[in-house]
């Protein structure tokens, strides 16, 4: 044997594909995954969302189809986003705690057709109000924190009296765990889980999701509410928080930028732990694809396991049906 060789050669457990299969540390599967869908008025409409290649804006009929597809796959979640006419927005975002507007209207259809897929609610004001932010605005511009618990409480529940499965609020209010909790028992919804976006950051990312809704903020950034990039100590005292006021899920987001907080996080959490691959994680890896400088599909798998690897429990993502169908369908 050769001087030179040692006795430590992790390659002898990469030698073939068997063996690296008995030796794999994480795994992608269908079922970590969540796919996120944009729903509109109308029927059988259906719009090409330009920056999310191949997502779609649809009516609650075709949403439906989507679901179907979705199902077909194995995927068992989805995670509901409204499309709000801009005549129906207002400061106040009135139009989110109606029960027959157009997300409880969406949660009936869904659940009466595919009762088995669990349905997740966003609960934050942005997609209904006039100021395209998640909270209330006041007269001097500034976010007002309690003012818009009352709101998120009264869009959490209209949503459970439509039978979501759970409701995850992406606001990034302080409190409103804890206040939806309450809201949500003392309706008779004691079952109806939350699922914080606990660790959300101000992030850029988001563009092509605010494109989708056109809940681009008309003034001023979320800077005040959502978490500074530069801070990861801070996301493990949201996490303390929102477990304390009843959160029976945590949510970190953006994905890949943040997989150091997602391990972080992973490890300080007593509930399971979902991780965003956003908007704009998707859009990269289209636009890169399109100009054939990347494999759509290895890069993608690559990224969703890496969010695996850091920690998460599940995933959402809007290339969730592309991943279900590389993996092979039903259960992975
Ligand atoms: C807003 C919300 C946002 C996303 C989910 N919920 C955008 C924002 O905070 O402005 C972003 C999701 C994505 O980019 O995929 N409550």
């Amino acid at each position: 044997m050769s001087e030179t060789v040692g006795r430590q050669r992790p390659r002898r457990n990469r030698r073939t594909s068997a063996w690296r299969s008995l030796v794999r540390e994480h795994h992608l599967q269908v079922s970590d995954l969540v796919l996120p869908l944009f729903v509109c008025e109308g029927s059988h409409y259906r719009q090409q969302i330009a920056a999310l290649p191949g997502r779609c804006r649809t009516s609650i009929d075709e949403m439906l189809d989507d679901v179907q597809e979705a199902d077909a796959l194995g995927i068992r979640a989805v995670a509901l986003f409204p499309v709000i006419p801009d005549a129906q927005k207002d400061a106040h975002a009135s139009a989110s705690a109606d029960e027959q507007g157009l997300l409880p209207r969406a949660i009936r259809a869904l659940k009466q057709a595919y009762p088995h897929i669990q349905v997740i609610g966003d609960v934050a004001m942005d997609p209904y109000s006039s100021d395209g932010h998640d909270g209330i605005v006041g007269p001097d511009g500034a976010i007002e924190n309690d003012a818009t618990l009352p709101i998120l409480c009264r869009m959490a529940v209209a949503q459970a009296q439509a039978g979501i499965d759970c409701v995850a609020p992406s606001d990034m209010m302080d409190g409103r765990v804890g206040a939806i909790r309450d809201a949500l028992d003392a309706a008779g919804y004691p079952t109806v889980a939350i699922m914080s976006y606990c660790v959300k950051y101000a992030s850029a990312f988001y563009g092509p999701f605010r494109q989708a809704l056109d809940s681009a903020p008309r003034h001023g950034d979320k800077k005040t509410y959502q978490m500074d990039p530069a801070n990861s100590r801070e996301a493990l005292r949201e996490l303390a928080l929102d477990v304390d006021e009843g959160a029976d899920m945590v949510m970190v987001k953006p994905g890949l930028p943040y997989l150091d907080v997602v391990s972080a996080v992973r490890q300080a959490s007593p509930v399971p732990v979902a991780v965003y691959h956003v908007s704009g994680e998707y859009a990269m890896l289209h636009a890169a694809a399109q100009q054939g400088w990347l494999d759509y599909q290895s890069c993608l798998l690559e990224s969703l396991l890496a969010c695996k690897r850091a920690g998460a429990d599940c995933i959402f993502t809007y290339a969730a049906c592309d991943a279900a169908r590389a993996l092979g369908g039903n259960g992975g």
